[in-house]
Formats: structure tokens, sequence, C-alpha cells
């Protein structure tokens, strides 16, 4: 029997981290390079619901039952398991790989939840919808991360870049023309519900203050979701630098980040930011095709750890 497989994209936000939690509007784009893939293999004459799951990139290599609890692989499967009320799946081997780096700002433990929840429930014969996907999902990020506002999993699940807010239809946008981007590990590997809490406790201190830094986010979303479908680079990578600027203000940057934003803009970026939680994690450079190489060599020569060229493509009419 051949292998069931399935993918999922990572993502990069471009705008609104930390604010969409307070259900400010984010704008979050998809990275369809960079995936991680599930296959899943019947094996017939194994016992039923004896799961071996191999995943290299960790050293994986284990039956299910012997992985704890809170593994994020063991409680996708257990919520699928779950949704479909079954005591126990057939007996199979899932096979995991991803070329996303963990805890970097680029949706790795999202798109490991949807490309397992697709390939399991394909395997079950019961393939679920794209919405269903994205609700399973949101509860495996919710077991990992608390409270997370599932900016991650809408992004990865449509493939399409996506303006969204909490409790509220995300809106899938068109793109006008293509927007590249330059992305810098700084290395820092940064805990986004740490993060998350940090501004929880910095608001709880100073509401007023925090409130309006969030509102201030929530605009410069709205501008970049219409700059998107315009096609406006420099007016787009300008926002990008201002939503640096009240990151900072929320204390999510750091000394690593902020370095990277500067020396990206000396270089010619139109716009850089942080994205995703912070503390570390990764930079994003908006950059022309003239500029990215420049871009990424300087980033690459102050410390970066990784660079890497992204495209947001123009979207074509469906
Ligand atoms: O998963 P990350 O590190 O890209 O960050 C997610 C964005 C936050 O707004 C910080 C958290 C959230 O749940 O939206």
């Amino acid at each position: 029997m051949p292998a069931i497989t399935s993918s999922a994209p990572g993502k990069m936000i471009l705008c609104g981290e930390h604010a969409v939690v307070y259900n400010q509007p984010a704008v979050a784009i998809p990275v369809l390079t960079l995936f991680t893939k599930t296959s899943i293999f019947a094996r017939p004459t194994a016992p039923k619901g004896e799961i071996f799951i191999r995943a290299d990139a960790i050293s994986l290599a284990e039956n299910l039952n012997i992985l704890p609890n809170e593994n994020p692989i063991r409680q996708t499967i257990e919520l699928v398991k779950e949704y479909f009320s079954l005591e126990s799946l057939p007996a199979c081997e899932i096979h995991i790989t991803s070329t996303l780096p963990v805890a970097a700002g680029m949706g790795s433990s999202a798109s490991l939840a949807i490309s397992l929840i697709r390939a399991l429930s394909e395997f079950i014969g019961h393939p679920l919808p794209v919405d269903q996907v994205n609700s399973l999902a949101f509860e495996a990020e919710k077991v990992l991360h608390g409270n997370p506002s599932g900016v991650d999993n809408t992004v990865i699940v449509y493939e399409k870049p996506v303006f969204f807010q909490r409790d509220h239809k995300p809106e899938l946008l068109k793109v006008a023309a293509p927007f590249h981007f330059v992305v810098a590990n700084t290395g820092i590997t940064a805990s986004t519900s740490e993060a998350v809490a940090r501004v929880r406790t910095n608001w709880q201190n100073d509401r007023e203050k925090y409130e309006n830094i969030f509102s201030q986010i929530g605009q410069i979303s709205r501008q970049i979701r219409e700059f998107l479908e315009l096609g406006k680079f420099c007016e787009t990578g300008e926002l990008l630098t201002q939503d640096h600027t009240l990151l900072q203000e929320m204390g999510v940057s750091c000394p690593e980040l902020d370095k990277f934003v500067k020396i990206s803009l000396q270089a010619g970026a139109l716009g850089a930011k942080l994205s995703g939680g912070g503390m570390g994690g990764n930079m994003l450079a908006m950059v022309t095709t003239e500029s990215a190489d420049r871009v990424a060599a300087v980033l690459a020569s102050n410390g970066a750890k990784k660079t890497l060229h992204i495209t947001l493509p123009a979207s074509v009419e469906e």
C-alpha cells in the first residue's frame, strides 16, 4: 500500500504579532519554500493501534506510547483520535521531516500539526476540509502554547497571505505584485509563550500605554493590508519599521534584533522588523530584487546564523 503523504508550509508575520493576542489584526504570509512533510505507511501485520514515529531531524524513532504525554506529535494524534471518536488508529509508521527552523517564529509547530492532521485524516479515510484542519490545529497550538491567537495555524492552513483578527473570519489577501524579504536568524532560541507572558505582565502594569501601542499596531496592519493589495512597496517597508519600534516599546526586541534591523536599513532594505514572538528568533527585512543579496550579505557578516530570501508572489485570479 503506498504511503499517504501530506505537507504544510511555514509562515512569517508581517505585522501585528502580540497585538493580535489583544484582538488587533495581524498580517501574515506563508513561506512555501520551507515545509513539514508527514508520510504514513500502513503496517497491516502489526498489532492494532501500534504506531511507530520517525522524525530524523530530532533523532526520534520510537513507538508512540513511549513518548511523553506532552509531546506535540502525541498530542496532535490524540486530538485526531478524539475528533473521530476512535479508541485506536490502524497500525502504522509515521515519518515526519521538516525544513523549518524550530522556535524561530516560522510556525514550525503549527506546520507540524497541520501536516499530521491532514495525513492522519486521509489515512483513516476521512480527509478533513481546510476549516476543520484549521480548528484542530488551533486546538493543538493551544495545548502547546496556552493562549495562541490562531494566526499561525490560519496562515499555514490556507497557504495564502492573511489578514487575521481573533474571532473574525480570516480574510485571504490579494497581492498586486511580488514582495521580497530577507529573513535573518539571530540564533537565539526564543520561547513565544515567554514573550507573550512578558507582554501580559507589562500590559497589566500599564494598560493605557500598552493598549495605545496595540491599537497603533492594529492601524499599521490595516494599512499594510491595503498596501499589499495595491503593490505599494516603499509605504509597506516604512510601516514595517514603525511596527518594529512599537515592538521595541513593548519590550519584546533584543539587541541582536535591533542591530539586524539597523544594518538592513543601512544596506538598503525598505523596512525591517522582528517577526514572531521576538526576544530572539528571526528578523524580517523587506527588500527589492536589487538589494536582496546585499542585505543578506551584510546580515551574514554581522552575526546572522542563517539568511533566507523569501518571495510573496503576486496573487493569480482564481
Ligand atoms: O509563533 P511565533 O513566534 O511566530 O509568534 C506568534 C505571534 C504572537 O502574536 C506573539 C503570539 C500569537 O499567538 O499570536
